[in-house]
This record gives structure tokens, C-alpha cells and sequence, in this order.
């Protein structure tokens, strides 16, 4: 039975792919007094499921985190092969970044049973935050559908309704394991895509991303090695500093919704041919042929954030983390 006075802190589960911005999510959830980290879910996206377990346990240590369960998940997406990021995150998954080897040890239980456990224990509603392909989620869904019942929603890192990155259509998330996402759309969940569109604008300056990477402070120096994560060009090119918060930015989307511009649209994801993994969003206002001969197929409701307070968002997450001092100065 769930209690239906509101907690004080919304009360999250983690799926990882750690990856240097689900790095920067989870030291921002576990910094903002607004979200309750109950555990985390790690799954093979940006780097090897092993990597990323002990990328997500290391940076616990880096966040001085209390004891949070952590637990590994899927190896591989449903039908296809884990594919790395290694040009992304680098070989390890953090960029350049090496931190120390960790006490911290997972749980000998897999992610898809810890979740189910933390969401039947939890007195409130839980909200589910997929940062990373949403193979565990659709397993959990399927394996324990009865879960959805004390979910409050499923807020995802993932889609776009423009270009993508993984593809020229596709975003990485959804491109790794289509299926997974469909399986999570079809839930009945409350879905909210916090997609490309938005994830593509939040930027740290460079100037502060470098103020940070000087710092003795150990928190801040991390911060700023993730911030400074350069993304390759290609042969003959420079690789290029972008400071995006990246998955961190699903978490201001959770704390300050108000940041966002969003619309409830029909959203499905293409499974064949080359738009497989692309998150078709129908942002039309009347209907169309489609609609009109009766064609349009299925679609779910989700809701989409469209646009993004960047400046908003920005301070959000360097004052959480007790850095916007790293910021230049305004006359
Ligand atoms: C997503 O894929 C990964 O590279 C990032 O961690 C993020 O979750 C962006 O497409
Ligand atoms: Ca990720």
C-alpha cells in the first residue's frame, strides 16, 4: 500500500550506462535535496556492463555518497550486440578520467530484481530514470509487470525529434535497443523524453569547465575533467569541447520541469531499415492523410520537452553541485 502524502524528495532508481554525463547525473541527484536516490540499475550502453558498474561505484566515492545499492543489469540490448561509445566516453567510459579503485561492491542480485524490490518497498510512488539504452526497463516491465503499479513515471534520457547522433535520425539510447524502448513506451507508464532536442543545448562555458579542472577540490576537479570531455571530429579535425551536462539534464527536467518547453505528442520508435532506433514524434496539428484513411498505426502518448531555459538549467547544476562560483563573473 503506498502512502499518498507527497515525499519530500522525490524518491528515484537510476538505469546507468556510466558514461561521463550519467557520471554528471548522478553527482547532481545525489547533490540535489529534491531527489532520493533509492538505487541504481547499470546496463551496457556507453561502455562493457563491468565498466560500467564500477564507473558508477567509483563516482558514489566521489560523491562521498552513503551506502546506495547498485546492481548490473543487461550485458547486451534484446536482439542485438552491445555496441560501445567508445568515441564518446573512451575506452573506460569517463573520457581521460581515471579514479581510484573503489570498497564499494555491487549487489549479487541483478538490477531488473533490485528494482523490483525498491519499487514494491517504497512507501511513494517511485520515478524511474533511464539514462542510458532502456534494455533493463523493458526487462523489469516484462518480467514484473505488476511494478507499474507504484511507478509514478519513467523520465528518459533518450529520442529526438529532429536529428540524431547515434544516426543520422537515431539517438543512441534508442538506437541500442529499440525494442527495449517500445517495450517502456507501451507500458503504460507515464513517459517523459528528455531527448536531443534538448540535451544538444545544455552547455557549460568552457572558461568554467577549465576553472573547475584547476581546482584542489576533488568534487569540483572531477566535475570539470567530465565537463571537458572532448568529442571526436573525425580524422585530420581537433576534437571539440562541448560542456553539455547531457543526462544530468534529465534530472533539472525532474527538479524544475519549469526549465522546459513540453507538449504531449504521439511518439513511436522506427524498428527497420535505417530509421531503426529513431523516435518518430508526430508534432503535426491537424490530421493527416494518415489519420484521415485510417493508417497511422500505433502511437503512445509521451510527454516531449521541445526547448530548453539553458541559462536556467546551467546554474541549476553548478549550484547544486556548490560550483557556480567557477562561472565567469557578469559586470
Ligand atoms: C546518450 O547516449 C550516451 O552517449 C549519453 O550518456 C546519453 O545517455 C546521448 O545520446
Ligand atoms: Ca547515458
Amino acid at each position: 500500500m503506498t502512502n499518498s502524502t507527497a515525499p519530500a524528495a522525490i524518491p528515484v532508481i537510476l538505469d546507468v550506462d556510466t558514461g561521463v554525463d550519467d557520471a554528471l547525473a548522478i553527482l547532481f541527484a545525489l547533490a540535489h535535496p529534491g531527489i532520493n536516490v533509492l538505487g541504481i540499475s547499470c546496463v551496457a550502453g556507453n561502455a562493457s556492463l563491468e565498466r560500467v558498474v564500477e564507473n558508477t561505484l567509483r563516482i558514489l566515492d566521489v560523491a562521498d555518497a552513503p551506502t546506495i545499492p547498485v546492481a548490473a543489469g543487461a550485458r547486451r540490448p534484446l536482439l542485438e550486440p552491445a555496441r560501445s561509445a567508445a568515441h564518446v566516453h573512451g575506452e573506460g567510459g569517463l573520457g581521460t578520467l581515471q579514479l581510484p579503485p573503489t570498497n564499494r561492491q555491487a549487489e549479487p542480485i541483478s538490477s531488473i530484481e533490485l528494482m523490483h524490490r525498491l519499487i514494491r518497498a517504497s512507501p511513494h510512488p517511485v520515478t524511474l530514470v533511464g539514462l542510458a539504452p532502456q534494455t533493463n526497463l523493458a526487462l523489469l516491465l516484462r518480467q514484473y509487470p505488476d511494478v507499474v503499479e507504484n511507478i509514478e513515471r519513467i523520465v528518459f534520457m533518450g529520442g529526438s525529434t529532429t536529428v540524431g547522433n547515434a544516426t543520422a535520425v537515431a539517438e543512441f539510447n534508442v538506437w541500442h535497443d529499440p525494442e527495449a524502448a517500445a517495450i517502456v513506451l507501451d507500458s503504460g507508464v507515464p513517459t517523459f523524453m528528455y531527448g536531443l532536442d534538448v540535451f544538444n543545448q545544455v552547455a557549460i562555458p568552457e572558461l568554467a569547465a577549465n576553472a573547475l579542472v584547476a581546482s584542489t577540490t576533488n568534487l569540483a576537479h572531477v566535475v570539470g575533467r567530465l565537463l571537458s570531455n572532448r568529442i571526436a571530429l573525425g580524422p585530420g579535425r581537433d576534437a571539440e569541447y562541448t560542456g553539455l551536462i547531457g543526462d544530468a539534464g534529465a534530472l533539472c527536467a525532474l527538479v524544475d520541469p519549469d526549465g522546459l518547453t513540453t507538449s504531449m505528442l504521439p511518439l513511436r520508435v522506427q524498428l527497420s531499415g535505417y530509421g531503426r532506433g529513431q523516435t518518430l514524434v508526430d508534432k503535426r496539428i491537424h490530421p493527416g492523410e494518415d489519420t484521415v484513411h485510417g493508417l497511422s498505426g500505433d502511437w503512445e502518448a509521451a510527454e516531449v520537452a521541445l526547448d530548453v531555459d539553458v541559462d536556467r538549467y546551467v546554474h541549476l547544476f553548478l549550484d547544486t553541485l556548490g560550483l557556480s562560483s567557477a562561472l565567469p563573473q557578469t559586470a
